[in-house]
């Protein structure tokens, strides 16, 4: 069999592993509890920055375990290596409890990768403090074989990480791909717009959220940025749209995120009246957005 299959069949067992889910569930209910909503957790969920903040600070104690290894292998400063391991230790909490706020907003496939992605990295956190222990109480060796058993295990958790972002798609912005038409295109009758409340239109197979504010029609991208909730199904109050999933906010006007865990705004479209008729077409301010897409 080729490696290829070994790791897709590998991944699929995880995603269809029912079993995961109740410690999965206790595990979410647990995070959701120790990150309060608001200021902090739209700090850990990376609001503030505009991009999910985990995969940054994942850099910290990777590259710290890294160079530890390097000196362990190039027979460098031992004391260094031991200070890099116990850095990496401490660096790793943070990106553990930003890890575990973005994990809390995902289901199904994702909740389960995401959950043995965690464990995996538990044990290799287990193993590296199990080898600064070992170092610093002079048993360099073992320290060295813990590190080597830690980065082991570390490494299969990365891959499970990067199943979740390039194939599964947890922390890309969920409209990525998609376009609003660049001609001016019918989505309904003027009359069907409320104010105070969303409706969900139809612009050549891309969904539209239109309200109403300030007297004009407004239009966004009914699909939420952060897991592609629909924003119809919100409220919609002071200018700002909620989403029925996560709670994150955004302006009506320019798609902004007010509130978090979403870190991406929607993307707004045009909007014309003509006899009635409700137009939208893309915006110009997503001109710089020209992969190729689909709805
Ligand atoms: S899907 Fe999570 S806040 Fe909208």
């Amino acid at each position: 069999m080729q490696i290829t299959a070994v790791f897709e069949r590998i991944l699929e067992r995880i995603e269809s592993a029912e079993i995961l889910d109740k410690p999965s569930d206790i595990l979410a209910a647990a995070v959701e509890k120790a990150v309060p909503k608001g200021k902090v957790r739209d700090l850990a969920s990376g609001t503030p920055i505009g991009h999910p903040l985990h995969p940054a600070l994942v850099a910290v104690p990777i590259g710290s375990w890294t160079a530890a290894t390097y000196l362990d292998f190039t027979f460098g400063d031992k004391r260094a290596a031991r200070r890099l391991v116990g850095f990496g230790i401490l660096s790793a909490l943070p990106s553990a409890l930003t890890g575990a706020n973005d994990w809390t907003t995902t289901a199904g496939a994702e909740r389960r990768v995401g959950f043995v992605h965690a464990v995996l990295n538990d044990v290799a956190l287990t193993l590296y403090a199990g080898s600064w222990l070992a170092r610093q109480r002079g048993h360099h060796l073992r320290g060295v074989g813990l590190s080597l058993a830690g980065a082991s295990v570390l490494g299969g958790a990365g891959w499970l990480g990067g199943h979740l972002a390039y194939a599964l798609g947890v922390g890309v912005d969920t409209t990525a791909f998609q376009q609003f038409p660049d001609e001016w295109t019918d989505v309904g009758p003027e009359s069907a717009v409320p104010a105070e409340q969303g409706v969900e239109g139809d612009a050549d197979g891309v969904r539209v959220f239109l309200t109403r504010y300030d007297g004009h029609i407004v239009a966004l991208s009914d699909r939420c940025t952060h897991r592609g909730g629909p924003l119809h199904e919100g409220s919609v109050s002071d200018g700002c749209v909620t989403c029925p999933w996560h709670e994150s906010v955004f302006a009506v006007t320019d798609g902004s995120v007010v509130r978090g865990p979403a870190t991406r705004p929607q993307p707004v479209a045009e909007v014309r009246v003509v006899d009635g008729r409700v137009h939208v077409r893309r915006s110009s301010t997503r001109t710089l957005r020209t992969n190729p897409i689909g709805h």
